[in-house]
């Protein structure tokens, strides 16, 4: 079933202006806010089941609640527009086609938590959706929705937004907070959790841009309705980025709980050119990969994918056809990781590196019939001890793609070369950002 929340202004004229936005009801929720307590927005939040969209899927509501009440010490909004994750773009069009819905769900979070200053960290390449949302925070301020005293509510919100430079670790909510700081983009330990010890040692609230673009909806409609959407504990709707061969790939919002593979075919049209399904990655390059057997028995929801060894992620869909090649697949992945480790921690700096190189050998058909399993023997070590999850993310696709394709990576090694009709890399382009 497709539902629009987030997108619903999308393909609306004018809808990333200001006068466009509040034709359409825009920042009609605020008069409403104001005349609620703080706490109990976090509770309505609370209430919505409203998870986090950036890719841990964190409830929204709790995370809030950690903020410390009783500090000297100012608070801080990071709102994460970094979209990093391979195979996701679905922050782009919030950013491009509907900025005013971020700004007002800045200033929801704000007024709850009690923040005056937002900074909104925005993915260095990401040009027109910049001048879109930099265009949109001057026209919120010159009609007093920003700056001090909102609308006469003794409310103060700024925001300032910060552009990237092109790293994806950037993306970890602690190396997008080290990066703010003018400091190297390297994650920091935790604890302690940005919630108290966060932007400038100050408590801070990281969440995603569709995160907080669905707050506006959740405040005008009650979280009770948003809640009423999906499964008992995946809540709502979430824009997934559709690419690879289907027919026609794309952003499409959908409600939680529906069948993953009828939710792809009804949404793109299916697999392109009438071929088989051979693979599909429901949330990301970090995501284990699920068979195309998988991908038709499973529903789209957080528990459900997550009972298979993959997840939901940042909702970043990659479907691969008959004439995937799965071993240059795994490769472009394992560069990708490889290329962005940031260096910190040995297993994943020495673990992307070496998983890279075994995969790179494979694919030039000078792999060692040892090579798959000294691969499948790295991964565990790379999980659960590191700093942040990038170690994971690279190691958990690089088993499921071994352990379900196995056939595939020892044709490579046998005769030196694959099979004459692998063809592609699964039509995703996971090329390393520049640094
Ligand atoms: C390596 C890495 C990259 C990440 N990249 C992003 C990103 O580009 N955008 C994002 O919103 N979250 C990203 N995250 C997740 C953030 O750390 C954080 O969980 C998220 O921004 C919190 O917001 P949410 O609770 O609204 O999801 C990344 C995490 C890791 C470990
Ligand atoms: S896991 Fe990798 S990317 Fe994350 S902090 Fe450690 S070295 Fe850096």
């Amino acid at each position: 079933m497709t539902q629009n929340i987030i997108s619903a202004r999308f393909g609306e004229k004018n809808a990333h202006t200001l006068d466009g936005y509040q034709k359409l009801g825009g920042y009609g929720t605020l008069k409403k806010l104001f005349g609620m307590k703080p706490d109990d927005v976090i509770e309505e939040v609370k209430r919505s089941g409203l998870r986090g969209r950036g890719g841990a899927g964190f409830p929204t509501g709790m995370k809030w609640s950690f903020i410390p009440k009783n500090t000297d010490k100012p608070k801080y909004l990071c709102v994460n527009a970094d979209e990093g994750e391979p195979g996701t773009f679905k922050d782009r069009l919030i950013l491009e086609l509907d900025p005013h819905a971020i700004i007002e769900g800045i200033i929801i979070c704000c007024y709850a938590v009690g923040i005056k200053t937002a900074y909104i960290y925005i993915r260095g390449e990401y040009d027109a959706p910049f001048a879109r949302l930099d265009a949109a925070v001057k026209e919120a301020y010159k009609a007093g929705l920003l700056g001090k005293n909102i609308h006469g509510s003794g409310t103060d919100v700024d925001v300032v937004i910060h552009r990237g430079a092109g790293a994806y670790i950037c993306g970890d909510e602690t190396g997008l907070i080290e990066s703010l700081e003018g400091k190297k983009g390297q994650p920091r330990p935790k604890p302690p959790f940005p919630a108290v010890i966060g932007v400038f040692d100050c408590p801070t609230v990281v969440n995603n841009v569709e995160t907080i673009s669905a707050l506006p909806w959740i405040m005008s409609n009650g979280g009770t309705a948003y809640a009423a959407i999906g499964t008992e504990k995946s809540k709502g709707t979430m824009l997934f980025s559709i690419s690879g061969m289907v027919e026609r790939p794309g952003v499409y919002e959908g409600a939680f709980g529906v069948n993953l593979w009828k939710f792809i075919e009804d949404s793109t049209g299916g697999v392109k050119d009438g071929k088989k399904l051979k693979a599909v990655i429901p949330g990301g390059s970090s995501s284990a990969i699920l068979t195309a057997d998988e991908a038709r028995n499973v529903n789209l929801d957080y528990e459900s994918i997550a009972a298979t060894g993959a997840m939901v992620g940042s909702g970043a869909i990659m479907v691969f056809d008959e004439d995937t090649d799965m071993v240059k697949a795994l490769e472009v992945v394992l560069r990708f990781y490889a290329h962005e480790s940031c260096g910190q921690c040995p297993p994943c700096r020495e673990g992307t590196y070496w998983l890279y190189e075994i995969v790179n050998r494979i694919l030039k058909g000078k792999g060692r019939p040892e090579d798959i399993d000294l691969m499948l023997s790295i991964c565990p070590d790379m999980l659960g001890r590191t700093i942040c999850v990038l170690a994971d993310s690279a190691a958990i696709p690089a088993a499921s793609y071994i352990k379900k394709f196995r056939p595939e990576f020892e044709a490579y090694i046998n005769k030196g070369n694959p099979p004459e009709r692998m063809l592609h890399p699964g039509g995703i382009n996971l090329e390393a950002r520049a640094l």
